[in-house]
């Protein structure tokens, strides 16, 4: 559930009609809804009630200093994977025992910035991953607490480029390898363990990869215990999907994976965190995009918007579904049409939807992509020198645009002539 429902024929934006941002802001634009993001964060943080837990959002997923600070206040953690996250983080009030540290090739820079300003824990990778924070903590005099990555090699039955759990992905260590790993770790004097972490994907639509993962990681905590080890938390990763498609059946709800989390876990007593990202921001954005014409081709329709591959780039890269509406809702009974619904960018890759069944759309009317929180922004580049777009955030009644849209010359100026021209 989300807070982008038409009233009295007209998209709003929890109480505000999408048509007065547009006004305000031009288009296209990335709009969020910030009851959307504290609801699907409280739905994770009570699916897990009854366990020690954090939720750490993560960053990657949407990571607007606005949509972090509406997090942070609700006392979520954050799920960082670069020291431009990491100062994200802190820069909008999360404090450091609340951020962990994520990602298969932190730097020596990153690790040494997040041990001075202070960190929950580095979900360590590799074993030279490893030398090098413990080799960094030993210099700063402090010590890193760290949990190892393991890869159970589960398949997530999800886009390839978003799984992350099978032996052949780069993401952490090999499960069976993991005790050997974790006894290294334990000779390192910079090192401290707390536990253990896994991440199998994204946008998974069932619980059984999970479940299968996760039971994986309670055999393996009874066996490192055993092994002298203290493991005190557990972080599960994210992964958890979203119905991108409304007519679709939706994937589990955040109380199923928890219930499933208490089922497989509980017994072993541990910390949980896990590291939503997409659930969290998916639904709680869209982006707003007008049509500049309507192209007849050979056998089709094109609706060309002003939105591109640049704004927006799922469909091209995972050939992701968003649904896409118009922002004045089609009268009941009305006969609809099929678009092609391309961006005005010189590749055919800037595609968001083939053959779409729409009500007809003329030049000028604006659309809506939905589920486009997660991933949209954040992926956004200037190619063909488009200024990235402006992201505004709603809050009941008020919205307020929190990334501005830069000017032609405030983009050019980012560029710098050397002396010899
Ligand atoms: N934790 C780790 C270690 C991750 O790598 C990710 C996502 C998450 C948590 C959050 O996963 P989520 O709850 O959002 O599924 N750009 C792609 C998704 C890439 C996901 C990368 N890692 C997309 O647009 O579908």
């Amino acid at each position: 559930m989300d807070h982008f429902i038409y009233r009295d024929g007209t998209l709003f934006a929890e109480e505000v009609p999408v048509t007065e941002i547009a006004t305000a802001v031009g288009t296209p634009f990335y709009c969020y809804s910030s009851a959307t993001f504290q609801r699907h964060f409280r739905l994770f943080d009570e699916a897990l009630d009854g366990l020690d837990h954090l939720v750490c959002y993560a960053v990657k997923a949407a990571s607007n200093l606005a949509i972090l600070k509406t997090l942070g206040a609700l006392g979520a953690g954050m799920d960082v994977v670069s020291g431009g996250e990491y100062a994200r983080a802190l820069a909008a009030g999360v404090p450091g025992e609340r951020i962990v540290f994520s990602g298969v090739g932190k730097t020596r820079e990153e690790i040494a910035t997040a041990l001075n300003g202070g960190l929950r824990q580095f979900n360590v990778e590799s074993e030279p991953e490893m030398d090098v924070i413990n080799s960094v903590a030993l210099e700063l005099g402090l010590v890193a607490p760290i949990t190892v990555r393991v890869n159970p090699d589960v398949d997530a039955k999800t886009h390839a480029k978003i799984a992350t759990g099978k032996s052949e992905n780069k993401f952490g260590i090999p499960i069976s390898r993991a005790r050997d790993v974790y006894s290294y770790a334990g000779s390192l004097k910079g090192l401290k363990v707390v536990g253990i972490d896994v991440h199998i994907g994204s946008q998974l639509t069932e619980l059984e990869p999970f479940e299968l993962a996760y039971r994986k990681v309670a055999e393996l905590t009874e066996q490192l215990r055993a092994d002298g080890h203290k493991i005190v938390r557990l972080d599960l990763g994210g992964g958890l999907g979203i119905p991108y498609e409304r007519s679709n059946t939706a994937p589990p709800l955040p109380i199923e994976y928890g219930a499933m989390v208490k089922r497989v876990l509980g017994h072993l007593g541990c910390e949980i965190e896990i590291e939503p990202g997409r659930l969290i921001a998916g639904n709680a954005g869209i982006m707003v995009s007008k049509v500049i014409y309507v192209k007849s081709g050979e056998d089709r329709q094109f609706l060309i918007v002003d939105g591109a591959m640049n704004d927006l780039i799922r469909p091209a890269m995972y050939e992701a579904h968003h649904d896409i509406i118009p922002i004045v809702e089609s009268v009941p009974g009305t006969e609809m049409t099929r678009y092609d619904i391309v961006g005005p960018v010189c590749e055919s890759g800037d595609t968001f939807a083939r053959a779409r069944v729409m009500a007809p759309l003329s030049q000028g009317d604006l659309i809506a992509f939905r589920s486009a929180g997660a991933y949209g922004a954040v992926m956004s580049s200037e190619y063909n020198s488009r200024p990235l777009i402006p992201e505004v955030l709603v809050n009941g009644d008020q919205f307020a645009v929190i990334r501005q849209r830069p000017s032609y010359e405030e983009m050019i100026n980012r560029d710098s002539i050397p002396p010899w021209l």
